[in-house]
């Protein structure tokens, strides 16, 4: 499984835990930045891994910002790229088949995203009944796109 992951500043402390557990598990990933504390706009970063993901090059996307809402707002821009927030990843995975997930490092601690990283890249999608749901998310999207 190949993971993209990106932060912006307000996310830097919390992306070296992140990658610390990528690596001790064995996943093979790319950090799209940003690299250093000075200011920067999150969505830059958040669309970067959106796209990474969407493009099916990576399976799956881990963003970090201070909230987790900016970067979830720009990942849900890029079709294809389905974030959802931290708390309930399990059931995101089973029942939305989110692809992408933000934290906020102003919100939660490293224990809580480490919890919620590996529920979500050990969670497979159910598919059954979801797959309409989702095709209805996919229509309203296409239709607020033209
Ligand atoms: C940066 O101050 C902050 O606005 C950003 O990290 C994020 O929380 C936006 O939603």
């Amino acid at each position: 499984m190949k993971i993209a992951i990106g932060c912006d500043h307000a996310g830097i402390n919390l992306k070296p835990v992140l990658v610390k557990y990528l690596e001790e598990n064995g996943y093979e990933y790319t950090d799209f930045g940003t690299y250093g504390k000075e200011s920067c706009n999150y969505a830059e970063y958040g669309a970067k891994v959106a796209e990474a993901v969407a493009s099916g090059e990576y399976d799956r996307g881990i963003l970090i910002c201070g909230t987790g809402i900016g970067m979830s707002i720009v990942a849900n821009k890029v079709p294809g790229a389905h974030c959802h927030d931290s708390f309930s990843a399990r059931a995101t995975r089973m029942h939305n088949d989110a692809n992408v997930i933000a934290f906020g490092e102003r919100c939660i601690g490293a224990g809580i995203m480490l919890d919620i990283v590996d529920a979500c890249l050990t969670t497979d999608f159910e598919g059954g009944r979801h797959l309409a749901r989702i095709a209805k998310i996919t229509e309203v999207e296409q239709k607020y796109s033209k």
